[in-house]
């Protein structure tokens, strides 16, 4: 079984649109990113605010400068997510010459390799999600470290990382989004960096991007919806409280399933799996007004019919359904992909064994997903058909989960998300197939 999960930018923006856009001599460097240049001598230095804003940038240029003189009786480490994270967000942009001038031809070393050499100096490229990671760095005296997104570093390593800077003049530079203001980042170093002498912060807006034209900043603005729009594009540290798709509009996304508009084709179908719990299956189209269609749903809950069925029986209900007309028109198409919950091996093994084509893994970054579908609602590029009753049942009472939030993590409270799941697979998993299409600008 193929994993169609792919690596995709991690925003929903991509570099390309940015990169090579031609600047004033005058605006090549912004006074923010001059003053973070100039003053980012403390032993941590974080820069955090908005996407696209110019941070990792320019915090690049000054890791350079550091590699250049750096002190020796210890390693250097670029930590990120994961070391393709590192590869991706922070030395692509090294090894490219539009950005970094010959400097370029001095980061040398292979897309996704365990280290790369800048300057002649070994740089160990390590993803902290990586169990092993953490033991590399306890093992290690760390003479300087670059962070990618601070924020989604365990704390554990982020602390284990500090305690192993014990060279003298050693130094961390590291960037980071706004997250919840319980994060550990915000609460532990952020909030007291008054008293902490060591340490210094940088905030970063859009306007502190010179590159960013204003058609940018005004299409990016419309990407981003709520807690999100907040965060990324406002740059404020706030917290996931309440209904998550508080956009949610029952006159303006709820479409009636007769009058749905000719699909252009059918991207997959996305199956939430529960044994005690709700099964469901939610059919997404892309409608030839290039807007995303949720046109169909089966949904199979266990306890209110009071009887659990086998993996073989709840697949031959859903074979059974997928077998029905979905749209109100004549037509051939098929849905393209069957994306299934990445947990439940089980009913993949049935579904393959009942001869189910193009059975392949959802994506499940829960957040992501979250963000693209609210995005889509937001924009009016998602509407749901009124035979999807249990989605939408669900949307308006989708909430977050206030004891996850005190802890500074976001997390959606797990009751009624059985047919939201199944949505938020098919959309986020065939988000390469739409994404060319569909625009959350316009
Ligand atoms: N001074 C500059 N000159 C030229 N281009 C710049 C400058 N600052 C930023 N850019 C370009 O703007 C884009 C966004 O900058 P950057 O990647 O540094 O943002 P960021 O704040 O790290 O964003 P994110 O939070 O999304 O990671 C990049 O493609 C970068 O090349
Ligand atoms: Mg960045």
């Amino acid at each position: 079984m193929s994993n169609a999960v792919m690596e995709r930018p991690k925003n929903l923006i991509t570099n390309d649109r940015v990169v090579g856009q031609p600047l004033k001599p005058a605006d090549v460097i912004s006074a923010k990113q001059l003053h973070f240049l100039r003053h980012s001598t403390t032993r941590v230095n974080v820069l955090e605010g908005s996407i696209r804003s110019g941070k990792t940038i320019i915090s690049l240029l000054r890791w350079i400068i550091f590699v250049a003189r750096a002190p020796l009786g210890g390693e250097l480490v670029m930590i990120g997510r994961t070391r393709d994270a590192v590869w991706r967000n922070c030395i692509g942009p090294l090894q490219n010459a539009a950005l970094f001038g010959k400097i370029a031809d001095q980061v040398i070393g292979n897309y996704g390799a365990p280290t790369v050499r800048i300057l002649g100096r070994v740089i160990h490229v390590l993803g902290a999600s990586d169990a092993k990671a953490e033991k590399v760095i306890r093992g290690m005296t760390v003479a300087g470290a670059y962070v990618d997104e601070i924020t989604v570093i365990p704390e554990e390593f982020f602390t284990q990382l500090l305690g192993r800077m014990s060279v003298p003049r050693a130094k961390l530079f590291g960037t980071s989004n706004p997250d919840s203001p319980s994060h550990w980042l915000k609460r532990k170093f952020l909030d007291r960096i008054a008293k902490l002498a060591d340490w210094s912060s940088w905030h970063f807006t859009l306007e502190d991007n010179p590159a960013l034209t204003e058609s940018y900043k005004t299409s990016i603005r419309q990407e981003f919806t709520g807690l999100w729009y907040r965060r990324f594009i406002l740059g404020e540290w706030v917290a996931a409280e309440g209904a998550i798709y508080d956009m949610w509009d029952p006159k303006q996304h709820i479409t009636p399933w007769d009058s749905l508009p000719p699909m252009q084709r059918l991207l997959g179908v996305g199956i939430d799996y529960g044994t005690t719990n709700a099964s469901t299956a939610l059919l997404l189209g892309l409608g030839d007004d290039n807007r995303l269609y949720m046109v169909d749903e089966w949904r199979y809950d266990a306890k209110q019919a009071q009887l659990r069925l086998t993996d073989a029986q709840i697949s031959q209900r859903m074979r059974d359904w997928m077998d029905q007309p979905h749209l109100p028109y004549v037509n051939s198409l098929k849905p393209e992909w069957t994306i299934v919950d990445p947990a439940a091996a089980s009913f993949k093994v049935q579904l393959a064994a009942d001869g189910v084509n193009n059975v392949i893994n959802a994506d499940n970054n829960v957040l992501y997903g979250i963000r693209t579908t609210a995005s889509l609602l937001s924009t009016g590029k998602l509407l749901i058909a009124d035979r999807c009753e249990g989605f939408i049942q669900e949307a308006p009472a989708y909430s977050w989960d206030d004891k996850a939030t005190a802890k500074g993590e976001d997390k959606p409270l797990k009751v009624g998300d059985h047919s939201l799941d199944g949505g938020r697979y098919v959309i986020t998993t065939t988000e390469s197939n739409w994404r060319d299409y569909v625009d959350l600008a316009a």
